[in-house]
């Protein structure tokens, strides 16, 4: 091969890597130590694990996040335990075009919705990091394309999202929640969402003394919220600069509650502990 050819190979083959597609990985609970790589289309998804009767989850990890990446077996699993369920984990390690990926998700979702009859309201979308923008864009998209809003965005831990051209809003969906546990460092202060939880302040958690740490403690949460058992009680506050166990007004509102209706939008504030199980129920309550 002549030394020009040569080039033109690498050149191909490393445009060919930063510019490739998300992957989805599928999560249920017979495949559950095994998930499974699915492309994107009918026929795929019909040889496949996927079963269109349990509800979806679409699980979009931080940039450039790859199947290891702790958020994903994290979410998987948080939802695998409470019910029967497709957790589709999008794997971002090649794709760094927020376009294409926008797109490429929220055509799955379109999929899903018009050749499987899934609908809207069985799939939820779930972004950590800047996933959380993504889950947004790719909300946002699908409105546009069905005309349809996605009922319930759940977003951990969203980065500021400066660098990202769709910014999360409570517009990109019927319901968008928030957790924020390290606002300052990966994380940020500001209000996203119709809800938005700030753990412990929202800036660090307890038993942590990295940013990451405190980053990731938002989807080690999940599992609580999602349980039945969930006692995260918390308190709807003023603003951010008043958070705190005496200047909020507690409810009886859980962070990240099913409710046949939405809870109060706003701010709301809770404690937990530095592992699992997190909760801290309604030692506030009764100590007030
Ligand atoms: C996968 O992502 C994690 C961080 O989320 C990173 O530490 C690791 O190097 C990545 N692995 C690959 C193969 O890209
Ligand atoms: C991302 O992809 C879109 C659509 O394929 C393209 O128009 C755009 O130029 C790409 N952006 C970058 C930064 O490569």
């Amino acid at each position: 091969m002549q030394t020009g050819e040569l080039i033109a190979l690498i050149l191909t083959l490393t445009i060919a890597v930063v510019t490739g597609e998300p992957g989805f990985l599928l999560h249920t609970r017979r495949i559950q130590d095994n998930p499974q790589q699915i492309e994107p289309e009918v026929e795929a998804l019909v040889r496949s694990s996927f079963y269109a009767a349990d509800p979806v989850v679409l699980s979009i990890p931080r940039w450039q996040g790859n199947s290891s990446s702790p958020e994903i077996p994290a979410v998987a699993s948080a939802r695998l335990q409470q019910q029967d369920s497709n957790v589709i984990s999008v794997d971002l390690s090649e794709a760094n075009n927020e376009t294409e990926i926008v797109d490429s998700v929220a055509n799955l979702v379109i999929l899903l919705n018009k050749n499987f009859d899934v609908p809207l309201d069985r799939i939820v979308i779930v972004g950590f990091a800047e996933g959380a923008h993504l889950a947004g864009g790719v909300a946002a998209q699908v409105q546009r394309e069905l005309g349809q809003q996605i009922p319930h965005l759940t977003v951990l831990d969203p980065s500021s999202g400066e660098e990202l051209e769709h910014k999360l809003s409570k517009s990109d969906a019927e319901f968008v929640e928030v957790v924020h546990t390290n606002a300052e460092g990966a994380g940020t202060w500001k209000q996203l969402g119709h809800v938005d939880y700030y753990p412990n302040g929202g800036q660090t958690q307890p038993g942590c003394s990295t940013d990451s740490c405190s980053h990731e403690r938002s989807f080690q949460l999940l599992a609580e919220m999602w349980s039945p058992e969930n006692d995260f009680v918390s308190a709807l506050c003023g603003s951010v600069e008043t958070l705190g166990a005496s200047s909020c007004r507690w409810s009886s509102h859980k962070m990240g509650q099913k409710e046949e209706e939405q809870p109060a939008s706003g701010i709301y504030f809770l404690e937990t502990t530095q592992s699992s199980p997190f909760a801290r129920g309604a030692y506030y309550i009764s100590f007030l």
